[in-house]
């Protein structure tokens, strides 16, 4: 029986389906390459190119294979641009999770790991951030995550359908191995703009604020490695093959660092004095983001390998140093 990976060929999808494959799973991937990558998708995997949205083509990939499980992470996952393209997040993300919730239903699949976030919670009223904690999204990505959430939790109880939500913090790092790693165009995200100075492609780093209220005035966020994330996605799937019950988890280190704590760090892990300038705040960007994962510990029984942040920054510099162009 398969596991079907829809995104594979995405950042933390790419990096599922590797430790899915080198634990000795069969893994199909379904991604319609529109943010994914053709050379990030395992050789190992049987690859459809379908867009979920697309309920016929979804039909052909359950009819061909035998899927005892899904993992969902495809959907359209930039703050900036939900907030001025809302429709297209609530097409892609809100329209896609409805097609694969009727093929699921259709052919018999009652398990579903989904790819949710920390933006669910928006401005937090304290942290570390609890699951229980108020949920009020601050951007429109958000809002469509968690709309696919309690989507998820009606067709529960209405179909028998068993789902793991797992919100992510702040994804970064690559496989240790420098294979695969982060590419998205265009790349909004801290780590990589930061390792393009060294790489040689940006002259400077800029800081969005200097004045939230944290230890140095930059934005507090909790970095967790990507094979870190990928590893409970494998945790979250065993659990409900073992017959365990619909749930919703943080996913984070529970340590936060300060925009000029990881600029610092990548000084440290690269060697270059990576220049960097204040510019004004983003907008929508809360001060402080840390997870609380006591649960997804005790639960899943989830164990982070990869708590330091240098040694993250590192396997990201790694993976960055060998491929300026990503997968391009
Ligand atoms: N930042 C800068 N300069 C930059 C880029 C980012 O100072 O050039 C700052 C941001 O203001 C923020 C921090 O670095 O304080 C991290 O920013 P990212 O864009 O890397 O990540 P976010 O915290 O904004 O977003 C991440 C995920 C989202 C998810 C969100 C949850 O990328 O998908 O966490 O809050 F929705």
């Amino acid at each position: 029986m398969s596991i079907l990976v829809l995104g594979g060929a995405g950042y933390i999808g790419s990096h599922t389906v590797r430790e899915l494959i080198d634990a000795g799973r069969d893994v199909v991937v379904v991604d319609n390459l529109q943010t994914g990558f053709r050379k990030a998708i395992h050789p190992l995997a049987r690859f459809y190119e379908v867009d979920i949205r697309n309920r016929s083509a979804l039909e052909h990939v359950f009819a061909s294979e035998d899927i005892e499980g899904v993992i969902h992470f495809a959907a359209c996952s930039q703050v900036g641009e939900s907030m001025h393209d809302p429709l297209k997040y609530y097409d892609n993300n809100l329209g896609g999770t409805i097609t694969l919730l009727q093929a699921m239903i259709a052919n018999g699949v009652d398990k579903l790991v989904f790819s949710s976030t920390a933006a669910t919670y928006g401005e937090p009223e304290r942290v570390p951030i609890l699951e229980s904690d108020r949920t009020e999204p601050t951007n429109c990505y958000g809002e469509t995550k968690l709309s696919m959430e309690k989507m998820m939790r009606w067709v529960s109880s209405a179909h028998g359908l068993r789902y793991i939500a797992l919100r992510y913090f702040n994804a970064c790092g690559a496989h240790p191995d420098g294979s695969i790693g982060e590419a998205h165009d265009p790349e909004t995200h801290l780590v990589p703009l930061i390792l393009q100075v060294p790489n040689g492609q940006r002259a400077k780093i800029s800081i969005f604020g200097d004045d939230y209220a944290t230890k140095d005035g930059t934005c507090v966020r909790d970095y967790i490695h990507v094979t870190d994330l990928a590893q409970a996605h494998i945790l979250a799937l065993d659990r409900l093959l073992a017959g365990g019950e619909s749930d919703v988890f943080n996913l984070g280190n529970g340590v936060g660092f300060t925009v000029k704590e990881v600029i610092e760090c990548a000084r440290r892990v690269t060697g270059h004095p990576i220049p960097a300038e204040i510019v004004p705040r983003r907008a929508g960007d809360p001060a402080q983001l840390i997870a609380s994962s006591d649960k997804a510990k005790d639960v899943l029984g989830w164990k982070p390998q990869y708590d330091d942040l240098d040694t993250i920054v590192s396997t990201a510099w790694k993976w960055h140093a060998a491929h300026p162009h990503g997968f391009a």
